[in-house]
């Protein structure tokens, strides 16, 4: 292990600023000194390090000094053959790496309930996607995770699929059974290309899951900024073995992000590994502790009930529930009133995202008792249990190229008589969270079907935006 203890682009940053530098560069605000007063005291302190790559500071995209020192020391510490600094979050890595492993027409192997940015490289790269749906999760009512069984049945229904597209863990912090499906994916030649958005903390020892990197995926995809102490678009993209070319990924990089990308960003994911690389075994399990104890605190409040955590989940990823019928949103607007404010809702679930900073742990004990506030006054329309179980094909293929898909025109029509056509849009009802129709995909008797019940239910949807009129979007 190299000596983690070194922060390379913070010393290089320093070295800098002890030079009392007049600036003739970009940009504009000149180390702070020309800026709109109204705004000036939430950037003061940043805007000095917001410097450009000047003499000692490198540049991302041919880096050879503090930046490929850092990127060293991160590839160090999770295991990677090498690793990249990402500015534009794990939406630039995942198109990046997509463009990397797949051309035009290669057969790519995909969770259906991937985020956009999956599906955007896909497109970009004109392959031809196979989806494979996720398990339903009874407990949230969301996606759960890819089985092993489906994935070895789609492998070996696609023997020549490029790569294998995984998102791990899941929004809620549930992992699965990654290592087997890799091996799997690994003895065919596929590339295994993972969205580990929600995990880049995963490299922590003692109860938290395996990254996918462990495991042996190709590519893995963090966003830094989501569970670590880095700032927002912060992420980092790792690369390992020979499936996934280094060089491509690097091109494909340059060409995605911003060639001024941001030193504040950049010293955070520096700094961020360093604050990784310090934590301790002792220090992991008093964290674990922690979250443990909070999540007993949650277990004792009237009125909830804490979704208890799956096998391979994450520890800082915490689920309530009303048991009064109240949605997700209902109980995220009553803590909001108590000036708690939560990750995330949907009709069933609130998820909290917890910190890893164990003396912030300590302080939400005192939360407890806003929470309990909260959960007194909610207020809203206690439903029914949603009583939909919806299902996919295990796989789907998409009818047009995404070529085709953009030369071609698009209408509305009923949804009653929309069998047979090809859909034009994505529709998604939350919950699950899971894609009913996919853009490109045949419209069948069953999704005309499962999305008349939802709309009788009046579920929400992403997507479908005429669908309240009976309308779905048609290719022509
Ligand atoms: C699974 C998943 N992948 C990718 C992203 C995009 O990440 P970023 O915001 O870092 O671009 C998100 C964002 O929420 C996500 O949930």
């Amino acid at each position: 292990m190299k000596d983690q203890r070194n922060i390379p682009l913070l010393k290089a940053i320093r070295e800098f600023e002890e030079k009392a530098p007049v600036s003739f560069h970009v940009p504009g605000h000149k180390s702070g000194r020309v800026f709109n007063e109204a705004g000036y005291k939430y950037f003061q302190s940043v805007l000095p390090i917001d410097v450009t790559e000047l003499t000692g500071l490198d540049d991302l995209h041919a880096a050879e000094g503090p930046i490929k020192e850092a990127e060293t020391l991160l590839s160090d510490l999770y295991g990677a053959d090498e690793s990249h600094f990402l500015v534009n979050g794990t939406t630039s890595g995942n198109l990046a790496m997509i463009l990397a492993v797949c051309s035009e027409g290669d057969v790519v192997i995909v969770q259906r309930n991937c985020h956009k940015s999956i599906l955007h490289g896909l497109m970009l790269a004109n392959a031809k996607p196979v989806f494979i749906s996720p398990g339903y999760d009874p407990e949230m009512k969301t996606a759960g995770t890819v089985n092993f069984k489906e994935v070895e049945a789609a492998l070996h229904r696609y023997p020549n699929a490029k790569a294998l597209i995984l998102t791990y863990p899941n929004y809620y912090g549930v992992g699965g059974d990654i290592e087997g499906i890799v091996e799997a994916a690994h003895e065919r030649g596929t590339a295994v290309l993972v969205d580990e958005a929600h995990g880049a903390h995963f490299v922590l020892p003692g109860a938290f899951p395996d990254s996918a990197l462990k495991a042996g995926a190709d590519v893995v995809v963090q966003s830094a900024h989501k569970t670590l102490p880095a700032m927002t678009m912060g992420s980092y993209i790792h690369i390992n073995g020979r499936l996934a070319d280094a060089g491509r990924i690097r091109f494909y990089l340059q060409m995605i992000q911003s060639s001024s990308p941001s030193y504040p960003i950049m010293l955070s994911l520096d700094l961020a590994r360093h604050y990784l690389a310090g934590y301790t075994e002792e220090l992991a399990d008093s964290l674990y502790r922690a979250t443990e104890a909070f999540r007993e605190g949650l277990r004792g409040i009237q009125d909830i009930k804490l979704v208890e955590p799956a096998a391979k989940a994450d520890p800082l990823k915490v689920v309530i529930q009303s048991v009064k019928g109240y949605s997700g949103y209902d109980l995220q607007a009553a803590l909001e009133q108590q000036g708690v404010y939560t990750e995330l809702a949907d009709p069933f679930n609130v998820l909290f995202v917890l910190p890893l900073g164990i003396e912030q742990m300590k302080e939400f004990e005192k939360v407890l008792t806003s929470i309990r506030k909260g959960i007194k006054e909610v207020r809203g329309t206690p439903s029914l249990d949603h009583p939909l179980k919806p299902h996919f094909p295990a796989l789907a293929e998409l009818a047009y190229s995404y070529r085709e898909m953009d030369l071609r025109s698009i209408k509305y029509i009923p949804l009653k008589d929309s069998r047979g056509r090809i859909a034009a849009e994505f529709v998604t009802p939350y919950p699950p969270g899971i894609p009913l129709l996919l853009k490109g995909e045949k419209i069948t008797d069953d999704h005309i079907e499962q999305l008349q019940s939802y709309l009788a239910l009046g579920a929400r949807f992403h997507g479908g935006e005429r669908l309240g009129k009976g309308e779905i979007a048609v290719f022509i």
